[in-house]
């Protein structure tokens, strides 16, 4: 394939595959006004992870749900994947939703009646996959995540780390080209977190894919591509952290 004459380099710019322009959201209870994201815009690239770091209340959770499509912004644009996400009605951002992102939380959020295997199956099946096709896909992200000997098990017999791995197995196996993860590592002792961070890097090198994570956890800054530092709904930093030491 020809490249354009400004990517010579070594290696091929990393891709924008999500960007937000001039976003904006607020929420009003009764006569208070809280503005929670004051005119923000960021690009995010392709293949890396980007850790978006910042304090409880200074409005992640907000971006990440608008980013990925789950809320509307007040003002401000979102195109995830080349798509203007504004421009799509209800039906249509499900359907983006459900082809093109996948979500881990702090929870887990598993069922607990379910084994891992089944966790990761289950929403497959809404993808259209033959049953063996999600078995099969189920079965190799469940690996890719180190759980391929414990994927008979059930919740209660997973260590945290491990049921936040299934979680991640769960998002991962329909190949999203967007991966979120709303304070990933906050349920897990620091040992874990590393691995659920170191993890969630991988795949964003390993698959291409789109890793969005935000934390107040300060221990996952240097596992990250990118590390973009939030405070009162604004972007105050974005640097390339020094690397933690390399993972065990
Ligand atoms: N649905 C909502 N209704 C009213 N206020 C909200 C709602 N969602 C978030 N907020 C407020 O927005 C601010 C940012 O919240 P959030 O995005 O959850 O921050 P973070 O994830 O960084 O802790 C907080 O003050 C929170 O109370
Ligand atoms: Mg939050």
């Amino acid at each position: 394939m020809s490249q354009p004459m400004s990517s010579l380099a070594s290696s091929p710019a990393p891709s924008i595959s999500l960007q937000a322009r001039n976003i904006s959201k607020s929420f009003s209870t009764g006569p208070i006004h809280n503005t929670v994201l004051h005119d923000l815009t960021l690009d995010i690239r392709a293949g890396e992870l980007t850790l978006i770091s910042g304090p409880s209340g200074c409005g992640k959770s907000t971006l990440l749900a608008i980013l990925s499509g789950l809320q509307r912004a007040d003002s401000g644009e979102v195109v995830a994947l080349g798509e203007d996400l504004g421009k799509l009605n209800q039906r249509a951002l499900e359907r983006f939703r459900l082809l093109h992102t996948g979500f881990v939380f702090q929870g887990f959020n598993l069922f607990p009646a379910l084994n891992a295997l089944e966790q990761v199956e289950l929403p497959l099946s809404y993808l259209g996959l033959t049953p063996g096709e999600a078995r099969r896909r189920a079965q190799a992200s469940l690996e890719e995540v180190g759980l391929g000997p414990r994927m008979g098990l059930r919740p209660s017999e997973l260590s945290g780390g491990e049921k936040q791995r299934v979680a991640i197995a769960r998002a991962l196996a329909k190949d999203p080209g967007l991966l979120f993860a709303d304070e990933p590592t906050s349920a897990l002792d620091a040992a874990n977190g590393q691995i659920i961070i170191d993890i969630l890097h991988r795949i964003a090198r390993g698959h291409g894919t789109t890793v969005l994570c935000v934390s107040h956890d300060p221990r996952l800054v240097g596992h990250a591509d990118r590390v973009l530092a939030m405070e009162d709904g604004r972007i105050l930093s974005d640097r390339v952290p020094t690397p933690a030491s390399a993972p065990t």
